[in-house]
């Protein structure tokens, strides 16, 4: 059974959610006049769905994230994480997640202390590509960054490096373990650089990988024992 405290912090995730949901559809229906530079860009609600079943069926611990935005699928995941544990404590810094929007940071920060889940969730400022460069000899020598491989990947900022992001996950990633990647099949003018991406991933003898046409369509790629 899950501890109340725990319980508690599901409620306020699923309220957050609802009410991003809420501002994503003024988002996307353009009623809400905003510029791209401060939209959310969040995954879709059945996308957060699927990702939640995902770290489920893994027994997720361990989630690394690129392109945090305020948090909209960063909490979705914390959802997860929350429901397969038992105590909070084993759930300290257990996303790691990356932006390098200060203005977001901001508006993620508050919804994460809303939500009662600062502790689990580590946001990392900065350059996704230097972050991400660095990270495998952090893991190694500072406590911090944690040494223990990451279970879950989910791949959501710019799409110029896609393909080094996947390649630097992939070494952080443990055995089993999935790397998701958002806008797949839309908007349009990203299909170029996803067919690059999708086309190295499968040439990869360690990966197995597929489609999934949910929300702007995921590629799902495990990492093979
Ligand atoms: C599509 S949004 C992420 C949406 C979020 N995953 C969600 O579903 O709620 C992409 C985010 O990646 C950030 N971003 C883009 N390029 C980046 C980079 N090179 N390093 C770090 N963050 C980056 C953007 O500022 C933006 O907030």
């Amino acid at each position: 059974m899950p501890d109340s405290e725990i319980s508690t912090i599901q409620t306020r995730i699923l309220n957050i959610l609802t009410n991003l949901d809420l501002q994503s559809e003024l988002e996307r229906s353009g009623k809400l006049k905003i510029s791209h530079e401060d939209s959310m860009l969040a995954i879709t609600n059945d996308t957060g769905k699927f990702l939640n079943f995902l770290l489920s069926i893994i027994n997720c611990n361990r989630v690394l994230e690129i392109g945090t935005s305020v948090g909209y699928s960063t909490l979705w995941m914390a959802l997860t994480l929350l429901q397969n544990h038992e105590s909070l404590a084993n759930l300290k810094k257990s996303i790691l997640t990356i932006e390098n929007n200060p203005s977001k940071i901001k508006r993620a920060r508050k919804n994460f202390e809303e939500a009662g889940v600062t502790d689990m969730v580590e946001i990392v400022e900065g350059n996704a590509l230097d972050i991400l460069t660095q990270l495998p000899e952090k893991m190694k020598h500072d406590k911090f960054w944690g040494n223990k491989l990451f279970d879950f990947v989910f791949l959501d900022a710019d799409k110029e490096n896609l393909v080094r992001y996947f390649d630097l996950a992939m070494a952080v990633m443990r055995k089993g373990g999935l790397i998701v990647t958002d806008n797949i099949l839309l908007p349009e003018n990203y299909r170029p650089a996803m067919l690059k991406y999708i086309d190295h991933v499968r040439k990869n003898k360690y990966v197995r990988s597929v489609t999934v046409p949910i929300g702007y369509g995921e590629e799902v790629s495990l990492k093979l024992n």
